[in-house]
């Protein structure tokens, strides 16, 4: 990896000890670094519901460390049921799934080998999109970034996070902008803390301020990553990219989304069919604890959205970039 970039890579959301998964607990941070550790495919499925591992590649990750877990019971059939079920959005859990299952009668050892395989890959592919996203900035560039991208929702360094870590590296990035991300606020306790750790300034925005901030001329980019990418290049990714995707648009500036080929969904037709998880309403209607709205008020509460593909001016993954993607783009990258 270029040495500039070790210095953004010391942090993993995830490690294998002593025949169990450990991960960093993201439901407390930035304030407490604590791991959770998870002996069964059950444990894995439940931290994967829960949110103390979040972020399209790293859900995948860990259901494959997961997997072994189940290998090693005596429901695996059950179990795979179990992790494939625990966020329906992020297309990354079923694709690790069905690496894992493909090898699971060759037993738990060749498991946990297809589980490192799949976070090396990760890692491989987030450093290979990073150096060829930034290369696409503009030198002295402002970017607004959305949800958390980085090494936390990866194998390590990101997708989105990655490019703006690189970027920034490089010289090419001179202002950098995280939206909060109302209402689990990635942004503003992943994000955050992941760029002040490397010592990368960056300016939290309210969710709303994004228009203004565009209008005021201080970002050039919005660059963020995806749970899944439909065959005509629809993105699915955190609620609120798509508003960000066309406002960026009536400004004229530009939007870069960042995934590896592990988020991408051929099988989908487009962004209609895929299916949008719904949480828990509380969590828009309480905050830290406290109601913040009237009793007996109601929320609707979908965690992402679809940016229609014509609204993506580049998509980056390591298999290479698709301009302005449409179905026969992807097709010619991608296949079937
Ligand atoms: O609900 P989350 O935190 O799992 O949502 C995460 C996102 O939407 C990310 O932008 C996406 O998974 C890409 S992470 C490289």
């Amino acid at each position: 990896m270029n040495n500039s970039l070790n210095r953004y890579d010391g942090l993993r959301a995830f490690r294998w000890e002593n025949d169990a998964l450990e991960l960093l607990d993201q439901r407390r941070l930035p304030h407490t670094v604590d791991w959770v550790r998870c002996h069964t495919a059950k444990d894995v499925a439940e931290a994967i519901r829960d949110l103390v591992v979040r972020g399209a590649p790293a859900i995948g990750i860990a259901a494959a460390y997961g997997t072994v877990l189940a290998s090693r019971g005596s429901h695996f059939e059950d179990d795979v049921l179990l992790l494939r079920a625990a966020r329906p959005t992020a297309v990354n859990l079923m694709w690790a799934m069905d690496r894992m299952v493909a090898v699971a009668d060759s037993g738990s050892d060749r498991l946990l080998v297809e589980a490192r395989t799949i976070e090396q890959e990760d890692l491989a592919a987030n450093q290979c999109m990073s150096k060829w996203g930034a290369e696409r900035l503009d030198r002295g560039c402002g970017v607004l970034t959305h949800c958390n991208t980085g090494s936390l929702a990866t194998a390590g360094l990101g997708t989105a996070l990655g490019v703006i870590r690189y970027g920034y590296a490089a010289g090419k990035i001179q202002r950098v902008f995280a939206g909060e991300t109302r209402p689990w606020l990635q942004g503003a306790r992943l994000t955050a803390w992941e760029l002040s750790e490397d010592g990368i300034p960056v300016q939290l925005i309210a969710d709303a301020a994004a228009a203004h901030l565009m209008h005021s001329g201080q970002v050039q980019w919005v660059v963020v990553g995806a749970d899944r990418i439909a065959a005509n290049g629809d993105v699915a990714n955190k609620i609120g990219t798509y508003a960000l995707a066309l406002a960026a648009r009536h400004h004229g500036l530009r939007t870069m989304v960042v995934a590896a080929s592990s988020s991408i969904d051929m099988r989908t037709l487009d962004g209609e069919a895929i299916p949008i998880e719904l949480r828990d309403p509380e969590e828009l209607l309480s905050f830290a604890g406290q109601a913040v709205a009237p009793t007996g008020v109601t929320a609707w509460n979908p965690v992402f959205d679809i940016t229609p593909a014509e609204l993506v001016d580049v998509l980056v993954t390591e298999k290479g970039l698709v301009e302005h993607p449409n179905r026969a783009r992807m097709h010619d990258l991608f296949g079937a």
